[in-house]
């Protein structure tokens, strides 16, 4: 049994951590918590049995207890990671940090070499290395079936919805109180093309914008919010009573729980009338794109391509991996694997197996891999801090480059934020 400290029981805390909890209760127990939000404390105490002077408002109270149990699951939003990672690392706690560890590439680095100086795992919540998908795609790759990769097409498809709710209306809106796009949602492709791959970045180069969500692409009659009288409703893919109150899919009840935490059809109303969910997507303060390509050069002239991009149906990931002795098509929605061997002409399509916790059975099995690495001391690590810092700095150098519209040389990249450490 791992025992563990929340920080942070929002969506992925409490939700995606304090559930696993729930259902394996012989594995993982979370002993305290620190949550400003009342609602969501209580919520998070009377769920897992936490003693009462075992909750606090503020990871600072928590952590002046000194190390109360195995790890920290350090699940505060995108720029609150640093100090309390460093902090638990200090106490002397295995640490689980969401992604991304930091918008500054700097915090980034530094958070790797607190995790050294402490001599305790950090662990980045990079699920996709962990799914049933990606897991099944590195094994074919590491036969070597296909022979040497040479490129690989990656797409990212966000889904119009998600898109609407996380990046337009949600926490994720805007990249000065959150993060940028390429590094809030695809620091997780960065991530696991450095994996498949198996090699190192050495340039970088990407393009992007915010081209839809803005004010001068509002239909006519539209309304502050959804239900303040929008007179273009009918004629809107983004309206949000269609989004939250009317659509019946696998989603709904999640992101429904985000609304309102009662996720009532009631509560939903309520939440949407005044509420930032409920707003006009083209009258949100969010900056961050809706699209952007990323090209990016390995070592031994391997190549990927990256386009993300929120106007698609569902939230998926297609890859085309090209190899010198064959091709595999690999699609994450349907988890479907086609691999094709030149040699024979033969091509095998395989559906793999997944749970259904939340992206595609990764979070689930995330929890099996990072409560292994703190089970072992960090001797079995799939997404440490050495690996995810590296992630992070592709993803920091891809902003870069749309920003700057220069391509990155990422040793430079990577020297210039070693010296300002
Ligand atoms: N791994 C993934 O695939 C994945 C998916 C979604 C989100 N995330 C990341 O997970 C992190 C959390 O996202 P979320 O959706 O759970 O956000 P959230 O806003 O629902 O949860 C964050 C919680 O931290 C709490 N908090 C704020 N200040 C605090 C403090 N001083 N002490 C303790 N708690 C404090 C907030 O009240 C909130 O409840 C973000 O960095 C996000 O980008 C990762």
């Amino acid at each position: 049994m791992i025992t563990a400290i929340l920080i942070g029981a929002g969506q992925r805390g409490a939700f995606v951590y304090g559930e696993y909890a729930k259902k394996h209760p012989e594995e993982f127990k979370v002993v305290a918590v620190a949550e400003p939000l009342e609602e969501r404390r209580t919520e998070c105490i009377q769920t897992h049995g936490i003693s009462p002077d075992r909750a606090f408002t503020d990871w600072r109270d928590l952590l002046a207890l000194g190390k109360i149990a195995d790890c920290a699951m350090v699940c505060t939003q995108d720029r609150f990671h640093l100090e309390p990672v460093r902090e638990s690392l200090r106490q002397g706690y295995h640490v689980m940090c969401e992604k991304p560890m930091s918008p500054n590439p700097e915090e980034c680095v530094a958070m790797g070499e607190y995790a050294k100086q402490y001599k305790k795992t950090l662990t980045v919540c990079h699920v996709l290395r962990y799914s049933p998908f990606y897991s099944a795609l590195k094994n074919i790759i590491d036969s070597q079936v296909i022979g040497d990769i040479i490129n690989i097409q990656h797409l990212e498809c966000v889904g119009y919805w998600h898109q609407a709710h996380s990046f337009v209306r949600g926490n994720w809106r805007n990249s000065k109180s959150s993060s940028p796009m390429i590094l809030q949602k695809s620091c997780h492709d960065m991530d696991i093309l450095a994996w498949l791959t198996g090699k190192k970045c050495r340039k970088v180069s990407s393009f992007g914008a915010l081209t839809h969500f803005k004010k001068e692409n509002a239909p006519k009659g539209v309304a502050r919010y959804c239900m303040g009288g929008c007179k273009a409703r009918s004629q809107c893919p983004y309206d949000a009573v269609k989004i939250y109150l009317e659509q019946e899919e696998w989603y709904s009840e999640t992101i429904r729980k985000v609304v309102a935490l009662e996720g009532t059809n009631e509560a939903v109303s309520l939440a949407l009338k005044e509420g930032p969910y409920g707003r006009c997507v083209y009258d949100c303060d969010n900056d961050v794109v809706d699209h952007q390509v990323v090209n990016l050069e390995y070592e031994d002239g391997v190549t990927a391509s990256f386009t993300m991009c929120a106007f698609t149906g569902k939230g998926s990931r297609v890859m085309n991996i090209m190899g010198t002795r064959g091709q595999i098509l690999g699609d994450m929605e349907e988890n479907t694997i086609e691999v094709l061997d030149f040699l024979t002409g033969n091509s095998v399509k395989t559906t793999v197996k997944t749970g259904n916790s939340g992206h595609s059975g990764s979070d689930d099995k995330f929890m099996e891999g990072f409560l292994k690495t703190v089970q072992t001391d960090g001797a079995y690590s799939l997404s440490g801090a050495e690996v995810s810092v590296e992630s992070h700095l592709v993803a920091l150098a891809a902003e870069e480059s749309r920003v700057t519209g220069k391509t990155i040389e990422m040793d430079e990249y990577r020297k210039k934020i070693a010296e300002r450490i």
